[in-house]
């Protein structure tokens, strides 16, 4: 092969680009933005968690921990779990501890697919899916959400199943649409993924975050799930860590034993202080998630009224911290011309739909917002957000 004609990058980097979430983040430093973009918390996280892990390195827990995670951690995500959702695992054979829930996500899926399978995927998605199919090599197959509910047609889910499905990914509460999924349709989705045999990898990381009464139901909870169920969860949001990058999979033992040797070789394991700290993290009482839901909703309700305020159309979410918008009312050709107006005229970062969808088409006329954000960044927000008709008359 000729020299010059060799490709020099891999093709499977080039199918995607560079996260638009957290190119917004980079923007809004740029242009001194309110940043309602990429979902982390610019409040403090809580004093306990972060004595256990200054206590941790005192104590010199600075080593590697067991590959797929410190023991004390895996006891209490098993106990936890089982405490929350009633499901018993074994956390010497059933679970394994990632760089966030964003490496057991890649691993999980390193682990199960092979060339030619499928994965169904709903749409709008947490736009890391995207390049975690293309990584694994695994061919997506997207099912819609539809607003205002982001319910889906149950025809069409069961039109995406077929003898090359490996697994669906579901997202629940999801990101962004805010919809919290109901027993009703899980046990819908179970029904297929029993009748094709097929794995459902299961993103729980917004768990605790939930409003207007709402429960989550974990699908590894459903009748006949447990063995074919992988969930997906992490610190990050529950206990507002994202820095620490501390999350995990819980698998029945054959994907588990594939995902912890996937996992060891990405990354050998996470940070061992951090995984210490996380064991006293996941003993907070009732009240900590309590407060958590209970804080955000108030957040919620301040952004649901600004947006409003604004002229947005806006998708009040159930559970998660987002809201997604329609934009269409202001005249802009589409999402990511508006969210450029947005972070340069009106000094407000957000992340354009198109992000969430496999054609960008379908994401024109939407923009996700986050709230999860201090009283005063959305203080902020709303005092710019103010003169956005102002702006919207100079264009
Ligand atoms: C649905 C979803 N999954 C995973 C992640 C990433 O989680 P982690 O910080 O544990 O990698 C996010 C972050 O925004 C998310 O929204």
């Amino acid at each position: 092969m000729a020299r010059a004609a060799r490709r020099m990058l891999s093709a499977k980097a080039e199918q995607f680009t560079e996260s638009v979430i957290r190119e917004m983040t980079r923007l809004a430093m740029k242009h001194g933005a309110v940043n309602l973009s990429q979902g982390f918390p610019d409040f403090a996280a809580p004093a306990e968690i972060k004595e256990a892990a200054r206590q941790a390195i005192s104590d010199d827990i600075n080593q590697y921990a067991i590959t797929w995670g410190a023991k004390p951690l895996r006891d209490a995500i098993a106990e936890k779990f089982e405490r929350t959702q009633g499901v018993r695992v074994d956390p010497e054979r059933e679970i394994t501890i990632c760089c966030g829930s964003t490496e057991a996500m890649m691993s999980t899926m390193l682990a199960i697919i092979n060339p030619g399978d499928e994965i169904v995927v709903f749409e709008p998605f947490y736009e890391n899916y995207g390049p975690d199919a293309i990584l694994s090599g695994a061919t997506p197959r997207f099912v819609k959400l539809r607003p205002p509910d982001w319910t889906y047609d149950e025809q069409e889910l069961a039109a995406a199943f077929g003898p090359h499905t490996k697994a669906i990914i579901l997202n629940t509460p999801n990101n962004p649409t805010g919809k919290v999924f109901t027993r009703r349709e899980l046990e819908f989705i179970r029904d297929l993924c029993v009748r094709w045999n097929t794995f459902c990898i299961t993103d729980e990381i917004y768990e605790h975050i939930l409003y207007d009464g709402t429960e989550h139901i974990s699908m590894a909870r459903i009748d006949g799930m447990r063995d074919r169920t992988i969930v997906i969860n992490g610190m990050s949001k529950t206990y507002s860590v994202t820095g620490w990058r501390v999350g995990w999979a819980i698998a029945p033992p054959e994907p588990t034993a594939a995902i912890r040797k996937v996992h060891d070789f990405l990354t050998v394991g996470a940070a061992a202080p951090l995984q210490q700290a996380g064991a006293v993290a996941l003993k907070s009482p009732q009240s900590y998630y309590e407060k958590l839901a209970a804080d955000y909703t108030v957040r919620r309700e301040r952004l649901l009224r600004i947006l409003t305020a604004a002229g947005f159309t806006v998708f009040k979410p159930h559970g998660a911290y987002y809201i997604m918008t329609d934009i269409s009312g202001f005249g802009f050709p589409d999402d990511v011309a508006f969210a450029k107006f947005l972070v340069e005229k009106v000094g407000v970062a957000v992340v354009p739909g198109s992000s969430f969808y496999n054609d960008a088409r379908d994401g024109a006329t939407e923009v996700r917002f986050t709230f999860c954000k201090k009283e005063t960044t959305l203080a902020a927000a709303e005092q710019r957000l103010s003169r956005l008709p102002e702006h919207l008359g100079n264009r």
